[in-house]
């Protein structure tokens, strides 16, 4: 029987997920011995694992489970004409306005929102700066809460890099890190048309970083320079654009609820201002500690990328349908999500306080497919090596079908609570029963169930077909 039950505040703070996320080696700020690089962190042992989980998982779902998507791996520095022709050169900036009297750069849109106004990078920077100006006398500096800003600027994001360049003045003529990983599967829509056997409506799915110079990264790992992005971009006839984006829409809501997440957590935004290309855009929210945010967004993006880099490149983009040899230039419909971000929302999402046995305990009740430790082995007693060795046997066996983790560190209790808050579903523990002191329980061990504190016998034999 399980002896647990609710505590009275059991809230995912941020304050409480940053901290968690240090002391288990989770999340670390980064370059943190010379004292932290804003909008900079890094995963530590267990977040790698998480974050190997969410892309996993991410992957079998756009491109395992699917029969018309494919992968791809491109690079992260491109042609610099890529980020012409896509209009990050011209238009990828976000408002920027700065304190007179401290001199702290803001964007003009959080410090809108924050006063109850709107304002987005659809907006031209009259129209920002108009907003601006019938909200300036309610709108105070963050760093020194002055109310003295100048006019707000439009800021590029892309990061210049000299990537091959070795001129002195590399600035006049940079290459670019990437702002989107889409950008690479555009650029090889073709190479994938000609060297699969894909046919209009097709998918290319792709995993890897992306950098973007925020004015103000904030809230944790929700905004960072440089985040990790899994976007998958479908190419489709024209007149079916609309219909395939409202099933990926429907599709990418249910991915969430399918990996455990409470409906009520998520919800849909639709984008009031569209960019004059797309045809719908909808965020997928989801209500993070700090209130509900962007999670993922999925946009039906017309013909416009394919077409930007027809004409910048003069390569042909048309695709010529099989049956009915009819040509076009392929519609988008694009998902998009960041790493980051899911990781963000998988911790809050997950994280719980619960009555365990008279205790109080943190625990990060993940689904098995993303628990960063599956299971974890420990010998009853660290001092007598007969259980040690059964345990480094039972280890060696787990260890091959699931990540685990071998514990002998203090005792059992606090080796649970440790597995607890790094989500570990299932501990293993074995002791002399498991030696054969009773010899009806010989080879069998202990399961400790993590979310109900439940405890049953397991022969070591049946151990991995139960776990898995
Ligand atoms: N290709 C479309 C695109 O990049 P976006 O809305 O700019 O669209 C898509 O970004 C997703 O990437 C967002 O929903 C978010 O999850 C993630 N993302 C964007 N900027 C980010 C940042 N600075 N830090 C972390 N994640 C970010």
């Amino acid at each position: 029987m399980s002896d647990t039950t609710p505590t009275a505040n059991a809230v995912a703070t941020m304050d409480k997920i940053t901290a968690l996320c240090k002391r288990r080696g989770f999340v670390f700020p980064g370059s943190e011995i010379y004292g932290g690089f804003v909008g900079s962190f890094d995963f530590g042992p267990y977040g790698v694992e998480l974050a190997n989980n969410i892309k996993k998982v991410w992957w079998e779902a756009m491109v395992q489970h699917e029969r018309n998507i494919v992968g791809l791996d491109s690079a992260i520095v491109t042609h610099p004409r890529v980020w012409e022709a896509s209009g990050h050169v011209g238009g990828f900036s976000d408002p920027l306005v700065e304190c007179r009297e401290c001199n702290t750069r803001s964007r003009a849109d959080h410090l809108l929102e924050e006063v109850g106004a709107f304002a987005d990078e659809k907006m031209s920077l009259e129209e920002i700066n108009k907003v601006f100006d019938d909200n300036r006398d309610k709108i105070s500096c963050p760093k020194c809460g002055q109310k003295n800003f100048g006019k707000v600027s439009q800021f590029n994001l892309l990061v210049k890099t000299n990537l091959g360049n070795f001129k002195d003045d590399w600035g006049t003529d940079p290459a670019y890190l990437r702002g989107e990983t889409c950008q690479g599967i555009y650029l090889n829509y073709k190479n994938v048309l000609d060297s699969s056997r894909v046919k209009v409506p097709f998918g290319i799915a792709q995993i890897g970083k992306a950098f973007r110079n925020e004015i103000a990264p904030r809230q944790y790992i929700f905004r960072k320079r440089e985040f990790e992005q899994m976007e998958m971009q479908m190419f489709v006839a024209p007149e079916t654009e609309l219909e395939l984006y409202d099933v990926w829409k429907q599709k990418r809501m249910q991915y969430y609820i399918d990996l455990g997440f409470k409906p009520e957590n998520l919800r849909f935004h639709e984008h009031e201002n569209l960019v004059f290309y797309a045809k719908a855009a909808f965020d997928i929210e989801y209500k993070f500690p700090f209130g509900f945010k962007e999670l993922e967004g999925i946009h039906a993006r017309g013909d416009y990328d394919l077409t930007q880099h027809q004409k910048f490149s003069e390569v042909n983009m048309e695709y010529q349908d099989p049956y009915t040899n009819e040509k076009y230039v392929p519609h988008v419909v694009e998902t998009s999500v960041g790493l980051d971000r899911t990781f963000l929302a998988v911790m809050t999402e997950f994280y719980d306080e619960d009555n365990l046995g008279g205790e109080t305990r943190t625990v990060l009740r993940f689904p098995f497919k993303l628990a960063p430790i599956k299971v974890a082995v420990f010998p009853l007693l660290r001092n007598r090596p007969e259980l040690v060795a059964k345990a480094e046997e039972v280890f060696d066996l787990l260890s091959k079908n699931f990540r685990a983790e071998f514990d002998d560190n203090g005792n059992v209790g606090k080796r649970y609570r440790r597995q607890d808050e790094i989500g570990t579903p299932y501990c293993v523990t074995i002791d002399f029963d498991t030696l054969g002191e009773n010899p009806d329980l010989l080879d069998t061990v202990t399961i400790r169930h993590r979310d109900t504190g439940e405890q049953e016998r397991v022969a070591i034999a049946e151990l991995i077909s139960y776990l898995k």
